[in-house]
């Protein structure tokens, strides 16, 4: 093999940093690839005509810059930093085998739009200054304008300015709404499936919860008015876009009646609205309807990244300040950074190119899935989750046991029933957890054979 010497006749300055420089550019263009040895010191001192510390210098620049590592007793090489970098993103707990448990947008432009905005932040010093600064927890003019004008245009109703805050996503958003607006042992009604995470928050808040009946059009408005009676609710937490975890939508003469009931017995609505639903399906939220007894929570997790934690809430003005005093004494104010990111996102076309390709994956990810599992119900939106009713004896719970088993991870009805609320046996599968559709694939032949075992049985 040849022996890679650099020329450093037409560098100036100093000798050493000449030939790291040129010994970098040789790494960064792959001239010298990953792994490849680098000359040893004496024989690049000679070849070169320089001094051995010359050349130790040099090497000892490239270490600096991460280039280079020296291997006990067998000379330098190129640092695989490809490698390391994923080392050190790499998650410190991560399950092995296929997730169709975590409910994500997949990571399709993102990267890209990130990137982009990245640079573009890099030459605004003002914008630079703004967001690395304390302010109030009523956030900046142009990000406040910028969110409101976005809701307005994509839910169809003015929105006034004063009734939006940001918050850290949905979770925080729900965490800031009870301990705002109820107290310990209060109750709260919720779907008698209840999204996971709502429920232990509740939990840990010690308010007590209250499952209402559902059924293929969500709460039964009958049931839901029997526990307004009853319990005197202030609070009712709904999922009505897309019910997490059975996917079925409220229709809109039963959005009507929740409504009046609501008002009726003066209960405070919780619209969650995080959950991703496809631009087909979207229908008016109750907040455009009822917005005098709704906060609605909306958030970019799943429309844009998880990561980002960054969403917010629209809620009556008159209880404006109570949960901004909350969110005060919870975290000061939300990150400027990352609402500007957002906010660049929302006016450039990131966020609305991104719900498209979502859309579009989404739709081929539904497809496959249709193909092992033909679907039953047609009130159920093509959402990122999907709910799989089991055959006897199997429950949620043992099956989602037998198939961690076999390296698929799924949630178990159990995990969302509420209190004394009947759990049927399902799981829910999450059709974005896996990063490429044949990991899907594998996943789904392999929960359909368990299931045909169990029938044959
Ligand atoms: C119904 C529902 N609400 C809220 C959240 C939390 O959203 P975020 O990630 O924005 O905190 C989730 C997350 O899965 C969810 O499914």
């Amino acid at each position: 093999m040849t022996m890679f010497i650099p020329d450093i006749s037409n560098r100036t300055g100093p000798k050493f940093m000449a030939l790291a420089d040129a010994l970098t550019e040789a790494i960064e263009s792959n001239e010298l690839a990953i792994n490849m040895k680098l000359p040893p010191q004496r024989i690049l001192s000679y070849r070169l005509g320089v001094t051995v510390g010359t050349v130790t210098r040099a090497y000892q620049e490239l270490e600096l810059r991460g280039l280079i590592e020296p291997k006990v007793g067998s000379g330098t090489y190129v640092k695989d930093r490809q490698s390391e970098q994923q080392t050190f993103y790499h998650p410190v707990t991560s399950q092995e085998g296929i997730d169709l448990a975590i409910c994500r947008p997949l990571l399709l432009s993102q990267q890209q739009h990130l990137s982009t905005i990245l640079q573009d932040l890099s030459h605004e010093p003002t914008a630079q200054k703004a967001v690395l600064d304390y302010y109030s927890a009523e956030g900046l003019h142009g990000h406040n304008k910028t969110l409101q004008q976005w809701l307005s245009d994509r839910l169809n109703v003015d929105i006034d300015n004063r009734r939006l805050i940001w918050t850290y996503g949905g979770q925080h958003s729900l965490a800031i709404i009870l301990q705002s607006l109820s107290r310990p042992k209060e109750t709260i009604l919720v779907e008698g499936l209840c999204y996971a995470e709502f429920i232990n928050a509740c939990q840990q808040a010690e308010r007590k919860l209250v499952p209402v009946q559902l059924d293929d059009d969500g709460i039964i408005p009958e049931d839901l008015e029997l526990h307004c009676k009853r319990h005197k609710p202030r609070l009712l937490y709904l999922t009505p876009a897309i019910q997490n975890p059975t996917g079925t939508q409220i229709n809109d003469s039963r959005r009507l009646k929740i409504i009046e009931i609501c008002r009726r017995y003066n209960v405070l609505i919780i619209e969650d609205d995080v959950l991703y639903c496809p631009p087909s399906h979207r229908k008016t939220p109750l907040v455009a309807i009822a917005p005098d007894i709704t906060i609605y929570v909306g958030s970019f997790s799943k429309y844009f990244a998880g990561g980002l934690r960054v969403g917010y809430l629209i809620m009556p003005l008159t209880l404006k300040d109570t949960l901004q005093r909350t969110l005060r004494a919870n975290c000061m104010h939300i990150s400027p950074l990352m609402i500007d990111l957002v906010c660049r996102w929302l006016t450039n076309g990131a966020m609305e190119a991104v719900d498209k390709e979502i859309a579009l994956e989404l739709s081929a990810r539904h497809r496959l899935f249709n193909q092992y599992f033909p679907p039953q119900n047609n009130a159920v939106i093509p959402g990122f989750n999907c709910w799989i009713p089991l055959p006897e004896p199997l429950t949620g719970y043992s099956f989602s046991k037998l198939l961690r088993n076999k390296g698929i991870h799924v949630r178990e009805a159990e995990m969302f029933a509420v209190g004394r609320y009947p759990v049927p046996a399902a799981i829910r599968i999450s059709l974005t957890g896996p990063a490429s559709r044949s990991q899907l694939k594998t996943g789904l032949i392999i929960i359909k054979e368990q299931i045909a075992l169990v029938k044959q049985r």
